[in-house]
């Protein structure tokens, strides 16, 4: 359930109910009256030279506050941060008059409310084919990359962040480390941290105000992306086995940017501004919004596009609100959007019920229930009707909804209505949860008390079982993994198509995001829930989250070998090789809207072959195109270039140099379209690559040349792919793809092409 006031969130599965907690916290702000943190963007310029101070870009922020409120004290008063070390602006507390006015004024590209974002192993690496062995090459080259973490902070004390065997820091270096009582230093593996928080300077409750995690979701993806090879680590003897990040040998800085109640844009911003002139060479942005937003009223898109200028490449999550179409929260061409996928691990709990059923759920459970037996009740016969519950309502084992004479000391069953039960159980006295869902059949929760969540048709049954006798009884036991088949495209992986840019396919590619083991605060909740006293250097969460630093993990391997490629490159790189997924299976129906290119191949990635690059040039043209005018793109770039001589279009999009392609057409009709690539030669001196075509169902591709011959290094070559097509289904989607084919190299692009739903 999204809290009305957060529309933006960690990409994690689980965090329901920490972000319920803290929503109570998220009031307390407000200067004046009316008015919101807003966010006004200023494009590349004013940008401070090296070693310029800040105040002169101050001084101008103020005073162009200062011209809308009238006095120099309310504009002091009300600007938060001043941006300018990679990108211009600022963020200030406004009406919505004065950012009106404000938006008008020479110089600004957009003004838009700050929103509030909430947060949406390592079995994954041997499971993709990435084994460690593979990572301990190139270890002098991984020393030199840096991946920024924008999240909730990090525990610098964990294991994965430990310097031994680290050499000094890269001299290229330029953060810093903020040091407080409760956060004491930062080493030669995690190099920066800093925390930002706009308002009010206090930590929300079990938080701390200092680059520490307070939630564990930091810590968490930091050590997914970058952490230290830690041989077994172990989850409760759930799961055994080694932890290590994509890039163990690379260093990490840590933005922190989420807190126990939130992830304000505005600080997401001064996170961007200051990771860019840091230094770092890969950024991790679990986050994302609930509705789709233009390219430049968006913070996460703007963050990147100055990465992108800088030759960084931002990977995003795709979000957490699949499986419904077009629910993908990051879009933007010159980042990598990533799906979410299982891996072959399948996390089983037992349901035991007293006339000797065996019944398979799926749960985290790290508890072994020590009696052989509990009394069993179902939530609908145990309503507080004095607390004026219906048995309905108690049949969702609502919070206070039931009888805390009649559940306690036995196992709930419970039908799943909007929030996880097992903490209305447990405060009800319970010691045991059964969760009646078929929502939750690809991803394991960590349970507050035992729980195990079952089927409709299974929970059927156990109501049976519970009617069928006066003294029903039940056991829940501790998880045991099985194998599974995947890769699978996660339920709650958000789906295309792009809903800004229908003509550049989203989500880019898949990586586990299921059931994730890695590192965990020590002093974080392992379920989420007040109440859980549990504490472990490890935990198992899920989201798409959790499989974007996958992807920046790799992206940072993949840059050890290629310092000077371009964040185009290296994105290229990782969406041409991927793993081809199989649409036929059960969850991966969605296709390419689903996985996008694909399963990150790690292995193949170092060495593509052929890259589609693309620079500010290219974006800047496909801007145009989309419609954004001159003086906008003047400002953003930073320059002079113009859209003189580039005429909005249609199907403009489709021009982009982009590793995919992509065609959203009208139903009913046939369709032509001729769509021009360039790649780029990075792999053998000498080679002839052959195009294999296989045609979407229905049309009809003709690429031309249909043979690409390189001789030097870096030679760029161009062709042009004419897809021919009969009418189509509204909402239908077929699949092809294009390969470029040379020796070993296989250089893949999937042909998309959407009918519009009408
Ligand atoms: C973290 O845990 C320690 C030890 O249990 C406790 O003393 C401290 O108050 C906790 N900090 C926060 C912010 O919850
Ligand atoms: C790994 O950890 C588990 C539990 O923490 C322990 O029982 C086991 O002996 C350890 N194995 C090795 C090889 O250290
Ligand atoms: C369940 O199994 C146990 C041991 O096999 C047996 O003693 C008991 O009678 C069985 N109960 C039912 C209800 O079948
Ligand atoms: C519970 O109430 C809801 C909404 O009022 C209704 O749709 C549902 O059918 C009820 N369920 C039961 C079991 O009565
Ligand atoms: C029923 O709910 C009320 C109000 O939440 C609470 O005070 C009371 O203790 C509950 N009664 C039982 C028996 O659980
Ligand atoms: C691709 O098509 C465009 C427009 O028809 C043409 O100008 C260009 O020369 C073609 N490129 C190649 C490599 O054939
Ligand atoms: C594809 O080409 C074949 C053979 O030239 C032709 O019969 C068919 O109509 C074409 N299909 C489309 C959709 O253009
Ligand atoms: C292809 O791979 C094989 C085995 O990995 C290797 O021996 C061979 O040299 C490779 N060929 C080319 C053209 O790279």
């Amino acid at each position: 359930m999204a809290a009305p006031c957060i529309s933006y969130f960690l990409l994690c599965m689980f965090f329901i109910l920490i972000m319920m907690s803290g929503k109570m916290l998220c009031t307390a702000v407000s200067a004046g009256q009316d008015t919101k943190l807003h966010v006004v963007y200023m494009g590349s310029t004013p940008v401070q030279e090296n070693g310029e101070s800040h105040t002169a870009l101050a001084s101008l922020h103020l005073e162009m506050l200062h011209s809308v409120h009238g006095s120099r004290e309310a504009a002091e008063e009300s600007l938060k941060y001043s941006y300018g070390k990679s990108f211009g602006g600022f963020a200030a507390m406004l009406s919505p008059s004065h950012a009106q006015q404000l938006s008008n004024m020479d110089g600004v590209v957009s003004v838009f409310e700050s929103k509030k974002l909430k947060t949406l192993t390592t079995r994954s690496w041997d499971f993709i084919g990435f084994p460690a062995s593979a990572q301990s090459n190139n270890l002098d080259y991984q020393s030199d990359i840096i991946i920024g973490v924008l999240d909730s902070g990090i525990w610098p004390e964990s294991e994965s962040f430990s310097d031994a065997g680290f050499g000094p820091v890269p001299s290229k270096w330029r953060g810093g480390c903020q040091t407080t009582s409760d956060f004491p230093a930062c080493n030669k593996k995690l190099v920066g941290a800093k925390y930002y928080r706009s308002s009010p300077n206090y930590p929300p409750l079990g938080d701390f105000l200092s680059p520490r995690d307070g939630d564990g979701h930091g810590t968490h993806t930091s050590s997914t992306a970058a952490g230290n090879h830690i041989k077994n680590a172990s989850f409760y003897d759930i799961t055994q086995g080694d932890a290590r990040g994509g890039v163990p040998g690379a260093r990490i800085a840590m933005y922190k940017v989420c807190w126990l109640d939130d992830c304000e844009e505005a600080d997401i911003l001064a996170a961007f501004d200051d990771a860019i002139y840091d230094s770092v060479d890969i950024i991790s942005v679990s986050l994302g919004s609930d509705f789709p937003m233009d390219y430049f009223q968006d913070s996460i898109a703007i963050g990147a596009f100055h990465a992108m200028k800088r030759g960084i490449l931002v990977s995003n999550a795709a979000g957490n609100s699949g499986p419904s179409r077009a629910s993908i929260s990051n879009y933007s061409p010159w980042s990598i959007t990533v799906a979410a996928s299982t891996i072959d691990r399948k996390m089983d709990c037992e349901l035991l019920l007293g006339n000797n059923m065996s019944i398979e759920g799926i749960s985290i459970n790290t508890y072994t229930m020590e009696q052989p037996w509990y009394p069993l009740v179902y939530g609908g016969d145990v309503a507080n009707v004095s607390g004026g519950f219906t048995s309905n309502v108690s049949s969702g084992c609502a919070l206070n909804s039931l009888d805390h004479t009649k559940v306690e000391g036995k196992i709930v069953l419970c039908n799943y209505v909007d929030d996880p039960p097992d903490y209305s159980v447990f405060i009800a006295g319970g010691v045991g949860v059964i969760i009646i869902s078929d929502d939750f059949d690809d991803t394991a929760f960590v349970s507050l008390n035992p729980a195990t969540t079952i089927s409709t048709k299974q929970g059927k049954y156990v109501l049976s079982y519970i009617k069928s006798t006066s003294s029903p009884f039940a056991k829940i036991q501790k998880t045991t993994t099985s194998k599974a088949l995947a890769p699978i495209v996660a339920s709650f992986s958000s789906r295309g198509f792009n809903p800004i840019t229908l003509d550049i396919l989203k989500p880019d590619i898949t990586a586990p995001g299921v059931d994730i083991l890695a590192s965990w605060a020590r002093n974080s909740s392992l379920s989420g829930n007040i109440g859980d006293t549990r504490i472990s250097d490890f935990n198992i969460i899920s989201g798409t989250s959790m499989s974007c630093p996958h992807i920046a993990g790799v992206a940072g391997f993949v840059k050890s070998y290629h310092q000077d490629w371009s964040a185009s490159a290296i994105k290229s790189a990782l969406m041409t090789t991927a793993f081809v997924m199989d649409p036929t299976k059960v969850g991966n129906e969605d296709a390419e809207f689903g996985y996008g290119t694909g399963q990150i191949n790690p292995m193949k990635a170092i060495d593509p072959g052929l890259v589609y690059d693309a620079r500010v040039d290219d974006y800047v043209n496909f801007l145009c195109k989309e419609g954004y005018n001159d003086a906008t793109l003047r400002l953003v770039t930073g320059d002079l270039s113009s859209c003189d001589l580039i005429q909005p279009s249609k199907n403009g999009a489709r021009e982009l140099n982009y590793p995919s392609i992509m065609l959203s057409i009208i139903p009913g009709y046939p369709f032509k379209a001729e769509i021009p690539r360039t790649v780029t030669n990075v792999g053998a001196i000498e080679s002839t690559y052959k195009a294999i075509i296989s045609s979407p169902s229905g049309t009809n591709v003709t690429i031309i040349p249909n043979t690409l011959s390189f001789s030097p290094l870096n030679q760029k070559l161009s062709y042009n792919i004419t897809i021919e097509g009969g009418s189509m289904l509204a909402d239908e989607l077929v699949s092809g793809a294009l390969t470029w084919s040379y020796g070993n190299y296989t250089v893949r692009s999937p042909i998309t092409i959407y009918a519009l739903a009408k």
